[in-house]
Formats: C-alpha cells, structure tokens, sequence
C-alpha cells in the first residue's frame, strides 16, 4: 500500500467569521471532508457574497485569478495582485487555499505560444516555479495539471495534442507534477479533468485513457497525490453509480486521493419551472455524491463558484451551456439572494449520510 500525503493543510489564521455550524463545511467536517467552492476576486467586493462564502466554505480555489495568462499577461511582469487578494481572504477566514492551475493549455500565455521548443520549456518551469514556490506552506492543493487527456485527438495515449505536448513531448505531464514538488513540497499535487462522470460512450473511453496516464505516472513515481474529477455534471446524460464507484475504486488502488474539484449541474434540458428543474438538479447531485462519497480516497467536494448569481454556465461562455428557452440557468446550491436551494440540501443530505474518513 502506497502512502498518502495528507491532502490538507491546516489553515493558520482565524479572525473573521469562518464556517458556520449549519453550513456545508461544517456538515463535511463531520465526516473528515472539506466542503469549499470556487472564488473570484471581484465577488468578494459583493458585500453580501464573503460572510455567505465563508458561512459555508472551508475552502476556496480561484475560478480564473491563479491562470498563468492572467497573472502573467506580459512576459517577465507578473502580477500577483488578485491570487494574493484570495489567498489573503483564505486566510482571514481561516479556511484552505487551493490553486487551479499551474499549467492548462487554454490559460498559456499568447506570448509563450509563439517561442522555440526550448524557450517555451524554460517559461514553463519558470512559471510553475514561481506560482508553486509563492504560496508554498500556504497551498493546501494545487491543480499542476487541468485537462491534458483528450481521446477524440486519436494519439494511442490518448493526451490531448495541445501546444504543451507538442512543446515539451508526451513526457510533460508527469514533468510538471516533478517541478511543483520541487517548488512546493507540501501541497496536495492534483491532476485535474472533466468530462468523465457520466455513463456516455465518450467519457468511458476518456476514463480508460485517465487510468492509464496516471498508472504511468506511479510507476514513473511522478508526485502526483491526488484525481481531480471536476463534476461539470449534466441533467440530461445518464450517470451509472455502480460503474463511477469502480472506476474510483481503481484510482484509489492506485494510491491517489480523490477530490470532487468543480460540481455544478447543467440544467439545460429540464423544464424551464423553477420546482422541478431544481429537483432534477439536486436528484443528480445526491446520486453522485452518493457514490462518490462511498469511496473513502474522496477527500473534499468542492462546487464551480458557489452562487448561480457566479455561475460560468450562466454566463454562456459556451453555446451548448445556453438553454434554447432562454430562461437563467440554476446549476449551484445557493440562488441569487444567496438562499439554500434543492440542491444545497442534497449535498448535505450526502455529506450527512457519507462514511466516515
Ligand atoms: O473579468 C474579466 C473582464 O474584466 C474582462 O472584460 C473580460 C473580457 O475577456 O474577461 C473577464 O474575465 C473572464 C472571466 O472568465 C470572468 O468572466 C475571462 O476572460 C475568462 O477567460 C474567464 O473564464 C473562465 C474560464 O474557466 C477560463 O479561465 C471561467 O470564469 C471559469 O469558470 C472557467 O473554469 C473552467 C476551469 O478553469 C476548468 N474546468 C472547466 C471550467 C469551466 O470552463
């Protein structure tokens, strides 16, 4: 049996108000979880969003301010301002930090895309250098990696053909996860990806590919600690608990810690009626926790901002995310006015019934 590094730190500062007792954190906490949510800087100018974040949260994780483009817009001048802002408000509340992430083929800087191979190496361990090296001893988890398996690329090893692979050669994914241990020796190193939750045709093939990347990366003892499975769940595809149970189980044999790392349900094929659209949303939502929390490598559940009001789904970033009727997605557990939903209740309801870590 492989030993696990402890997935959390434990935070340093407490002043203002933290985790309420009813809050899900505290209803995690119960059972050795961590409940936490994705945060931007500009929410926390919202007077009203920070004492309901941290009511709830135990963690937090920057939505978009930790990305190499954006505090690295301009070569050689970072700007650190808004991850300091989060990891600074993660502090006084006395709740996790988490970092999301070191690299991400959609977040590399337009300036780094245009370099030769070796120059485009040196910005990358710079880059992981510097972000894991700033906040280390503060980091409870850092994602190293987002999203770097794609098999609709057709490659045998099923790694998506990104400018990261074609620069740095198949090797570059367990190189990363070496170049943040050396930056940070403590946190939690993450490998993170989406799209293989549902019992589709797609996300099978995608978690056959998962498995074997990071069976790779034990055996090449790269430090990788732990699955991020973003659970950007939707309403309308078919989840199978019997077959997410086992694939968990198959990363948990493989040494590594799980942690549920953006939930939020798509609700673009339900009924446009507020009662039933979020009853279908917080249905899903208890049968995969459910299932997911039966595995005792599941360490942390964490949701894709906290608020609907925040919701990237909501924004329609992407055409598929808009709902042909129009009407405003509800794929979080707090509404607008920050008031528990269907949903809130099912992921304490899970909380609640989940063994004990
Ligand atoms: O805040 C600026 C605004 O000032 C500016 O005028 C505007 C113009 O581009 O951009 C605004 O920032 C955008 C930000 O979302 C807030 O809307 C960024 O451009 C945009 O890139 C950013 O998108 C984020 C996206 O990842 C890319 O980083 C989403 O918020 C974020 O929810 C989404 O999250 C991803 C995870 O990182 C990985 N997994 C999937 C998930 C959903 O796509």
């Amino acid at each position: 049996m492989i030993a696990r590094r402890p997935l959390l730190l434990t935070p340093l500062v407490t002043a203002a108000a933290g985790p309420a007792p009813d809050g899900l954190h505290a209803r995690a906490a119960r059972k050795g979880l961590t409940f936490g949510a994705a945060l931007a800087t500009r929410h926390l100018d919202e007077p009203d969003f920070a004492d309901a974040f941290a009511a709830e949260c135990g963690l937090a994780v920057g939505e978009f301010e930790q990305q190499w483009e954006r505090i690295e817009a301009r070569e050689g001048v970072p700007n650190w301002a808004a991850a300091d802002r989060l990891a600074g408000f993660a502090a006084s509340r006395g709740i996790l930090l988490r970092g999301h992430a070191l690299l991400w083929h959609q977040r590399v800087p337009p300036w780094a895309r245009e370099m030769d191979a070796p120059r485009f190496r040196a910005a990358v361990e710079r880059r992981v250098a510097e972000a894991a090296g700033r906040y280390a001893g503060r980091m409870s988890s850092w994602d190293v990696v987002n999203e770097a398996v794609r098999p609709d690329d057709g490659r045998p090893d099923g790694l998506r053909d990104s400018v990261l692979l074609r620069q740095l050669g198949p090797g570059w994914v367990a190189e990363a996860f070496r170049l943040a241990r050396a930056a940070d020796p403590r946190a939690t190193l993450v490998y993170n990806e989406f799209g293989i939750e549902h019992a589709t045709r797609g996300d099978r093939a995608k978690r056959r590919h998962l498995l074997r990347l990071l069976e790779a990366m034990r055996a090449a003892d790269a430090p990788v600690g732990a699955l991020g499975v973003q659970g950007h769940l939707h309403a309308h595809l078919p989840f199978d608990a019997a077959e997410w149970r086992g694939f968990l189980r198959e990363v948990e044999a493989l040494g590594l810690s799980v942690l549920v790392s953006e939930l939020d349900v798509n609700d673009r094929a339900l009924p446009a009626e507020i009662t039933p659209r979020d009853a279908a949303v917080a249905d899903l939502t208890r049968r995969f926790l459910d299932a997911t929390l039966d595995c005792r490598a599941v360490r942390a559940v964490i949701t894709w901002t906290l608020s609907d009001r925040h919701s990237w789904i909501r924004r329609g970033q992407e055409a598929h995310h808009r709902r042909a009727d129009g009407a405003v997605p509800r794929p979080l557990p707090l509404d607008d006015q920050l008031r528990r939903k269907p949903m809130w209740q099912a992921i304490a309801a899970a909380f609640d019934h989940a063994p004990n870590r």
